[in-house]
C-alpha cells in the first residue's frame, strides 16, 4: 500500500507527538513541516527525519502531492488554516479546541463537507484504554443511569505562557486548554449526549493575562445527567489529573484516573480496581498513535472520522455557551 503523504503545520510541543504517531502508523510519512521561526522548524524536521521545511502555510496549501495536513498551531489559526488546506484539496486533522468560537468551527465543517474532505479534531482522550474501559462499563449499564459527573482539567501550581495566555491567539484560557479534555471525556463516556443547558463561572484569579485560569462549568445533558467541569491553571489543588472523570449512577460509581468502580454486590458495597496497562506518562504517546491511525484510516476510506465535525462543533458550542453564561450570569440553553 502506498504511504499517505502528510504535512504538519506547527512544529511545537504537540507536533512532536503527531510526528511520532505518523512514524508509528507505518502507512504514512511526514514529508513537509511548517512552523516559525525557521531554525525551530528545521530542528523539528531533523528530529523526525522530515526532508522539507517552510515557514509559510501557503507553501503547504500550494502543494499538490499531499494527502493530509496536521494543524498543531495556536488556536487562532485553526479555522483559517483548516479552510486554506481544505480548499486546496487536503484532508485535515486539527488540534483541540477545533476553533476559537462555534461560528469558525461551523465554517470549517461546511468547508470540509463542500470540498468532500475529511476533518479530524484532536480530542485524543477518546483513544485512551482506561477511558474506553469505563465507557464500556457505563454503556453496559453497570452503574445504572448516570445522574451526575465531575471532571477535571487543571494544572496545579503551574500554567502555560506565551500564546496560551493571549486571548487574541488562544480564544480562551484554562477552559479551552484543559477543561475541554474533561468535557469531551465525560461526553464520550456517556455516549455523546447533546448539551441542553450550560451555566459557568469563569475568571482570571491567578495570573496577569486576559484569559481565564479558574472555571466551574455545569452542563445539563439530553440523557438527564448533570456534569461539573473544573478548569484551571496555577490552582493550589486538583481532585484528579487531566480528564479525570467521576460518574455517579443509580447503581454505582465509576472513575477514570485513578480508574475504579464502586458497586453493590449482594447489598455490600465493593471497590474494584481493574488491571490496566502501565502508562509511560499521563498523556501517553499510544493515545496519539491511535488517534492518528483513526484519522489516517478516514483519509483512506473517505468517511468522516470521529472525533471530527460532530464532536468538535458540539464541544465548541459548550465552550461558547460557558463564556456567555459567565459574562451574563445566566444559564444558556442550547437545545430543546
Ligand atoms: N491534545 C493535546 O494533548 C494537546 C496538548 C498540547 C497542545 N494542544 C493543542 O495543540 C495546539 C498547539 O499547541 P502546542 O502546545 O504545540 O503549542 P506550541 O507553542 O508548542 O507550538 C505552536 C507551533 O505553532 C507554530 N506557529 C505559530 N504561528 C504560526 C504560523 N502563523 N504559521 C506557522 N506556524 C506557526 C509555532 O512556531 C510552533 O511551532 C493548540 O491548539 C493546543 O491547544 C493539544
Amino acid at each position: 500500500m502506498k504511504k499517505l503523504r502528510v504535512a504538519i503545520v506547527g512544529a511545537g510541543y504537540i507536533a512532536n507527538y503527531h510526528a511520532r504517531a505518523i512514524a508509528n502508523a507505518g502507512n504514512a510519512e511526514l514529508v513537509l513541516a511548517c512552523g516559525l521561526p525557521l531554525e525551530a522548524v528545521e530542528k523539528f524536521a531533523r528530529t523526525h527525519g522530515i526532508s522539507e521545511v517552510t515557514t509559510e502555510a501557503k507553501d503547504v496549501a500550494r502543494r499538490d502531492d499531499l494527502d493530509a495536513v496536521i494543524l498543531a498551531l495556536p488556536n487562532r489559526f485553526h479555522a483559517p488554516y483548516a479552510a486554506l488546506m481544505l480548499k486546496s484539496g487536503k484532508d485535515v486533522m486539527v488540534e483541540k479546541p477545533m476553533a476559537v468560537n462555534l461560528a469558525e468551527a461551523r465554517m470549517m465543517a461546511e468547508t470540509a463537507k463542500k470540498r468532500k474532505r475529511v476533518l479530524g479534531v484532536g480530542h485524543m482522550w477518546r483513544f485512551d484504554t482506561e477511558v474506553n474501559y469505563i465507557r464500556q462499563v457505563v454503556q453496559e449499564g453497570t452503574i445504572g443511569e448516570v445522574v451526575k459527573t465531575k471532571g477535571y482539567g487543571i494544572h496545579v501550581n503551574w500554567g502555560p505562557a506565551g500564546w496560551f495566555t493571549d486571548k487574541k491567539l488562544a480564544g480562551g484560557g484554562a477552559l479551552v486548554d484543559m477543561g475541554v479534555h474533561a468535557l469531551d471525556t465525560v461526553r464520550y463516556i456517556m455516549g455523546d449526549p447533546k448539551p441542553k443547558t450550560v451555566f459557568s463561572v469563569i475568571r482570571t484569579a491567578y495570573g496577569n493575562y486576559d484569559v481565564d485560569d479558574m472555571g466551574l462549568t455545569m452542563i445539563k445533558w439530553s440523557n438527564g445527567a448533570v456534569s461539573t467541569i473544573e478548569s484551571g491553571w496555577w490552582n493550589p489543588h486538583m481532585d484528579g489529573p487531566e480528564a479525570s472523570t467521576q460518574l455517579f449512577g443509580t447503581k454505582g460509581y465509576a472513575r477514570v484516573f485513578p480508574t475504579m468502580l464502586k458497586l453493590k454486590v449482594a447489598d455490600f458495597p465493593g471497590e474494584f480496581v481493574p488491571p490496566m496497562p502501565a502508562r509511560a506518562e499521563h498523556c501517553d504517546q499510544v493515545i496519539y498513535d491511535r488517534q492518528m491511525a483513526n484519522f489516517l484510516a478516514s483519509v483512506r476510506s473517505r468517511k468522516q472520522p470521529s472525533p471530527g465535525i460532530e464532536v468538535g462543533t458540539t464541544i465548541m458550542s459548550i465552550l461558547d455557551a460557558a463564556y456567555l453564561s459567565s459574562k451574563t450570569g445566566k444559564a444558556v440553553n442550547l437545545g430543546k
